[in-house]
């Protein structure tokens, strides 16, 4: 359990047993600042509002009833009724040797739809944002003991195929390896749509693709499949480069839901959810009525049968539910999606296909930026690779890491450079609120100071040099002693590890963890400086002590970044 948790419990207890009402809560918050102590509860006003009853009486109270005797040195009373938490110091530092156990939490079965990108086209920066952030949720919720389901729910269906397949067969009539003609998906893509905009007869043969396909015609089926199989190889490509955990066996794609289709529209229909509309299926509730008291619709099936991107995230979840049996299911998505996945998650739960007590969670992000303040593009206007983007982050840390030590090898500034070249690109995108939307600046996120990655990673090697020199010290064995104000704030700050990754397991912001893992290292800093530990003068189970604390500050940036995704240096 960590601090906050065995905070919350104990005063919610005694907020109860002094008269609140049972679904009073103690609101536990570490404080922002130490004269309001370590922590404080805040839950005491709303509780007095409720028994009609001064707050400050109420706190007294609670107080009375509270027993923290052996973990607070003092708790008071604080403005209208706050309760502020002086933590045992002792206590405290007995705590700390198991800092990296982990809560543990109830498992639950967690579905993560992220990634997910169209196969059309080739990967862009578009899709690195869920990329990145999905599979440090991922991670973390691993990391928890949770079973974790990944889901890249890739585009590889629909009426574009036709066009491309059309193409394709076109240059396979022609002679020449597939892969070379597919190596550039984005000049394919270009190369098709101009032809079937151009080309009436094109454009026919396109649609009788779409048609071939959507019946299982085999020929075209093995031509679509060779397709999807070449595209696919570019994300891996990709997720390889990036570190990011998705394989072969996480891909379930649109077109795996095609069969069931059908019955999701009949089903749908029996419950009597859809409503014919200009010959389209369409679910029209009441939930998401205009202020004109219009209603927008979704889309079921279109005139002449064809289904859409809402059907299919339907039977998606319908799957999810009756196969993986998810409890939670996370959906990484473009916040652009938010009215999509509030009506499908709508109608799911009136369908019956999303029980109760399974939960669906758009966990939504913002766009990607460039510096002038307009969705990210490359300097003609085109959408950026993402292969381009993350090659020219490793030059970018490879230049810096030349600067900075002309006298590695070459290979080893190179591989100094992919760790910190790749670590600055999620770094930068982690560190932001996901839902709102981020800048991204080369300059900043390859910064070695401020909230980034080469910051945090550069934190991790000072340490690790710390014991490089020590090795040759005495270093003798003691139990952690917090003396100074620095190592004690240092000693606490370890302590909320905990604390954070189970909000980052609850509400999917990676955010957190990166804020934490900032302070963390600036408090070290601040320790460092205030507290000398190799300097001869400093007793031996000092010494000890202070540097169990540096091996703890180590162990947890690196556990940290390794949720974030992000791998760590020994020397840089
Ligand atoms: N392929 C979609 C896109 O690129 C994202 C899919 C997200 N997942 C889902 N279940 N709809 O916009």
């Amino acid at each position: 359990m960590n601090i906050r948790q065995l905070l919350d419990q104990r005063l919610t207890a005694a907020l109860q047993a002094a008269g609140a009402p049972v679904a009073s809560s103690a609101i536990i918050k570490p404080s922002t600042r130490p004269e309001f102590g370590d922590y404080q509860a805040n839950g005491v006003m709303a509780a007095a509002k409720q028994l009609k009853m001064n707050p400050r009486e109420l706190a007294a109270k609670v107080l009375e009833q509270a027993d923290l005797s052996d973990i607070a040195e003092q708790v008071e009373i604080a403005g209208p009724g706050f309760l502020n938490i002086h933590l045992k110091t002792d206590w405290l530092a007995a705590a700390l040797p198991t800092n990296t156990q982990l809560d543990v939490v109830e498992p639950q079965t967690i579905v993560v739809d992220y990634s997910s990108p169209n196969l059309a086209k080739e990967m862009h920066v578009g899709h690195l944002r869920s990329t990145i952030i999905g599979d440090a949720v991922v991670r973390v919720l691993e990391f928890q003991g949770h079973h974790v389901i990944r889901q890249n729910h890739v585009g590889d269906w629909g009426t574009q195929f036709g066009m491309l397949l059309a193409h394709l067969a076109d240059l396979q009539a022609q002679g020449g390896e597939l892969s070379m003609q597919l190596a550039d998906l984005e000049t394919f893509y270009r190369e098709s749509k101009q032809r079937f905009d151009a080309d009436p007869a094109f454009a026919e043969r396109s649609r009788e693709y779409v048609v071939k396909l959507q019946s299982g015609d085999p020929e075209c089926l093995a031509l679509w499949q060779q397709f999807i199989n070449i595209s696919l190889h570019h994300c891996e490509v990709a997720y390889q480069e990036l570190g990011v955990s998705l394989t072969r066996q996480d891909v379930m794609a649109e077109s795996a839901y095609n069969d069931d289709l059908a019955k999701v529209v009949s089903d749908l229909q029996a419950a009597g959810l859809l409503t014919e509309s200009e010959g389209a299926q369409c679910a029209f509730m009441d939930e998401f009525k205009n202020k004109d008291g219009s209603i927008t619709p979704l889309i079921i099936q279109k005139t002449g049968g064809g289904y859409l991107y809402a059907t299919t995230d339907l039977a998606a979840i319908r799957y999810r539910s009756r196969v993986l049996q998810a409890d939670r299911v996370l959906y990484f998505v473009d916040v652009r999606q938010s009215l999509h996945f509030q009506q499908v998650y709508t109608l799911a739960r009136k369908a019956g296909f999303a029980p109760a007590s399974m939960s669906l969670e758009h966990m939504a992000f913002g766009t990607m930026l460039g510096e002038d303040g307009k969705p990210f593009k490359t300097r003609t206007g085109g959408t950026v690779k993402l292969a381009d983007l993350l090659a020219e982050a490793q030059e970018r840390a490879y230049q810096l890491v030349s600067a900075k030590n002309p006298e590695l090898a070459e290979a080893e500034r190179r591989e100094i450079a992919h760790i910190v070249g790749i670590g600055a690109v999620k770094y930068s995108d982690l560190s932001k609120n996901r839902t709102s939307d981020y800048v991204f600046s080369w300059e900043l996120m390859l910064s070695f100071e401020g909230n980034t990655a080469p910051y945090l990673q550069y934190a991790y090697a000072r340490i690790q040099s710390i014991f490089r020199k020590a090795g040759n010290l005495e270093q003798g064995q003691s139990s952690i002693q917090l003396l100074e104000s620095s190592e004690r704030a240092l000693g606490l700050k370890l302590l909320q590890f905990n604390e954070i990754i189970d909000s980052v397991g609850r509400e999917g912001q990676p955010h957190h963890l990166c804020n934490y893992l900032y302070e963390l290292a600036g408090h070290f800093m601040a320790f460092y400086e205030a507290c000398p530990i190799l300097r001869e003068d400093v007793p031996t189970e000092i010494r000890a002590s202070r540097l169990q604390l540096a091996q703890l500050t180590a162990d947890t940036l690196k556990t940290g970044l390794s949720l974030l995704g992000i791998g760590v240096l020994e020397r840089m």
